[in-house]
């Protein structure tokens, strides 16, 4: 089954043609991340508007990487909760359109399984990931006449793509995976399992007992993790997104010069609010400055150094919480068989070595690749799959509606 997905939740524009839930065909994605790093944070309405932008040369990039015509697609696949309105709207009128014109099924997916089915893609191809602001989109380029992405230089592109996975199938997906040690090309994740999803909205752990069956057995009550790596980051004055650049910084960092305390939050619940604020007040204090002191006037007292260890104490305690609350929901379910971890943040290395250190025993530890654990459109295209082989019904695509928030079901 040849699966044409979209993603346009928040600030990524990305399509992709993936066969059979994990053989990717293409893979485009086109980043606002530059555009937002000059504002440190995504502007809704400037986000809706890059993606119309964007998106018919994406998904026409899409179709054209994977060498492939309208006629050769089985189905289209798109996010459609939770996220942004706009951008919702934007990749849902799109695949909505595109289902109707060519005639094509349409499965419309909930943005936390594709990041959880991640997990399943097994291909070796690059993904095209590429900055809207150095895109060459002008109107003298009508998208569709595949002349729209001449000028740019790919950040990451290449077209390699593995003919392993290419007899895939539902059988041969749910075998079963002899893990001895290391993570083979064919070991995937085995059910039931435990899902740590974290990104910029979500912090929660999901369990599975089977494929596209979701229960979220642990969640945050205020912040999501990736939202306090990015204000945390504003505080030490380092580029947006926050992510990424506190894990940069703290490589130079002492993971145990700040002791920042563990929040007491009953049962499998996350709490994220007070460990930003107990780095603000270890700042403050650092510089020995009164706790009225604006989060934004501290960067500028802050020597390199200080930031390091900041950034490196702050990412220490954030991974552990999680990785406590990963421990404590596999007591209460020790019958589960792998942790698979999802999201924007399970690109971080620190929380990456942590899960694999051993601390969770037999059970396997399933990290998407660098370049899956951001938005992408090939992890809509798994995810959809994942529903058709359950028998998930396709959705009328003159009523398909968007929601921000919704929980995964
Ligand atoms: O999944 P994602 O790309 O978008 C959402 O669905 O929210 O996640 C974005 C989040 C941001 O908060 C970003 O700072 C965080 O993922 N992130 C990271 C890293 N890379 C991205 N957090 C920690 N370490 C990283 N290396
Ligand atoms: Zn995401």
């Amino acid at each position: 089954m040849i699966i044409l997905a979209i993603e346009s939740s928040c600030d990524e524009t990305a399509a992709a043609v993936v066969e059979n839930g994990t053989r990717i065909l293409s893979n485009v994605v086109v980043s606002q991340v530059d555009i937002f790093a000059a504002y440190g944070g995504v502007i809704p309405e400037v986000a809706a508007r890059s993606h119309l932008e964007a998106i018919l040369p994406v998904v026409h990039k899409a179709l054209d990487d994977a060498g492939l015509t309208k006629d050769d697609i089985d189905a289209i696949a798109v996010t459609h909760t939770p996220g942004l309105m706009g951008s919702l709207l934007i990749g849902t009128l799109t695949a909505r359109m595109l289902a109707i014109l060519w005639g094509k099924p349409l499965y419309a997916t909930h943005h936390l399984k594709s990041h959880i089915y991640a997990n399943w893609l097994r291909d070796k191809s690059s993904a095209t990931i590429l900055s809207q602001s150095k895109v060459n989109l002008s109107k003298s380029n009508p998208p569709g006449e595949g002349r729209d992405f001449e000028q740019v230089q790919p950040m990451e592109s290449s077209s390699t793509i593995s003919k392993k996975w290419s007899n895939c199938s539902p059988s041969v997906i749910s075998q079963r995976c002899n893990f001895s040690g290391d993570a083979g090309d064919d070991c995937l994740p085995e059910f039931p399992l435990l899902a740590l999803v974290v990104s910029g909205g979500h912090t929660q752990i999901i369990y599975m007992s089977e494929h596209n069956q979701f229960e979220i057995i642990g969640t945050t009550r205020d912040d999501a993790v990736g939202e306090c790596f990015d204000k945390v980051a504003k505080i030490l004055g380092l580029p947006y997104p926050g992510g990424p650049s506190i894990a940069k910084c703290a490589e130079k960092g002492d993971i145990r010069k700040y002791k920042l305390p563990h929040p007491k939050v009953d049962g499998l619940d996350f709490s994220f609010s007070g460990l930003k604020t107990a780095v603000l007040r270890a700042v403050q204090n650092e510089l020995g400055l009164p706790i009225t002191t604006p989060s934004y006037e501290l960067k500028e007292h802050l020597s390199e150094q200080q930031k390091a260890d900041f950034a490196a104490s702050f990412q220490e305690t954030a991974c552990e919480i999680l990785l406590e609350k990963v421990a404590k929901a596999l007591e209460e379910h020790p019958e589960a068989r792998s942790i698979v971890l999802a999201g924007g943040v399970s690109a971080n290395q620190a929380l990456k070595e942590k899960a694999q250190d051993g601390r969770f025993g037999g059970v396997k530890v399933f990290i998407p690749e660098l370049k899956w654990t951001g938005d992408n459109a090939a992890m809509v295209g798994a995810a959809a799959y994942f529903e058709v082989v359950s028998g998930v019904k396709e959705t009328d695509p003159y009523s398909l509606s968007i929601a921000p928030r919704t929980d995964i079901a």
